[in-house]
């Protein structure tokens, strides 16, 4: 958000607290009651009276220090993610570099969906040069195997799957860089935690078809992206 400082931003979705609980902070692993084990820069301007505060919607107390240190440590989009129970508050964006993404429906069934027929995503990144979000700023990253092509069932339940990830894909949360878990290569554009189905016709690779729980587990994966249905309405 532009204007806001990153300890606006955290205050933002806090709520003030008195008197700490004799708990550590699960951040920095120091007493709440004590000052915040963080120590970088900008930190020291947060007086003592605010010095713990308590995110509003799911409860969890951390210093106030810790977290604006772990918004630094990240995109810095406005949004902040509970470490502990991964709530999110305001709206998640990832790092995706610049790309496109295209679909659209081929008249063949996929295994275990006999009748209805297929959405074929394309996904295309060219490689690039990382970002100030990347791991490596001004390093070049390499793109493998794109376009990569996905596959979702043409049911009403897949046309929902399809609704989220255009919108995971405005926020830049399919992909990301960093190093490939498959090949090693790190500066590499890579599948972030949404999971998508690569195979059409056979389940070689485990990314295939049949899988009964496919479209539940991809939706569990985009809520915990902080992406639901009720979001596409705004
Ligand atoms: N299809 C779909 N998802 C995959 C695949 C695949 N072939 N391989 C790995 N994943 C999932 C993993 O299960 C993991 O959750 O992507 C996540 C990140 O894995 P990485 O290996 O780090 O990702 P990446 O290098 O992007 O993927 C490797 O996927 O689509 C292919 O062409 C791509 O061969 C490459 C492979
Ligand atoms: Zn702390």
């Amino acid at each position: 958000r532009k204007g806001k400082t990153p300890e606006e931003v955290v205050k933002r979705y806090l709520q003030k607290v008195r008197n700490p609980p004799e708990e550590d902070c699960t951040i920095c692993m120091e007493a709440l009651v004590g000052p915040s084990g963080y120590k970088g820069p900008g930190v020291g301007s947060i007086s003592r009276g605010e010095s713990v505060g308590r995110l509003a919607q799911c409860g969890h107390q951390y210093h106030v220090q810790c977290l604006v240190a772990m918004y630094n440590n990240g995109n810095k989009d406005g949004s902040l993610q509970c470490p502990t129970c991964k709530t999110i508050y305001g709206v998640k964006t990832g790092n995706q570099p610049p790309g496109k993404m295209e679909y659209h429906v081929i008249p063949h069934s996929l295994p275990g969906h006999p009748d209805c027929k297929t959405i074929r995503i394309i996904y295309n990144i060219p490689p690039g040069i990382q970002g100030p979000e990347h791991p490596n700023p001004a390093k070049a990253f390499t793109a493998r195997g794109f376009p990569r092509h996905c596959y979702l069932p043409d049911s009403e339940k897949g046309r929902k799957v399809l609704r989220l990830l255009l919108v995971a894909w405005d926020r830049r949360l399919i992909f990301s860089v960093g190093t490939s878990s498959t090949t090693g290569e790190s500066d590499t554009v890579i599948w972030n935690e949404v999971h998508h189905k690569t195979e059409f016709g056979s389940n070689l690779t485990g990314h295939g078809y049949p899988d009964p729980g496919y479209l539940d587990n991809v939706l569990e994966e985009l809520k915990a992206q902080g992406i639901i249905e009720d979001e596409i309405q705004q």
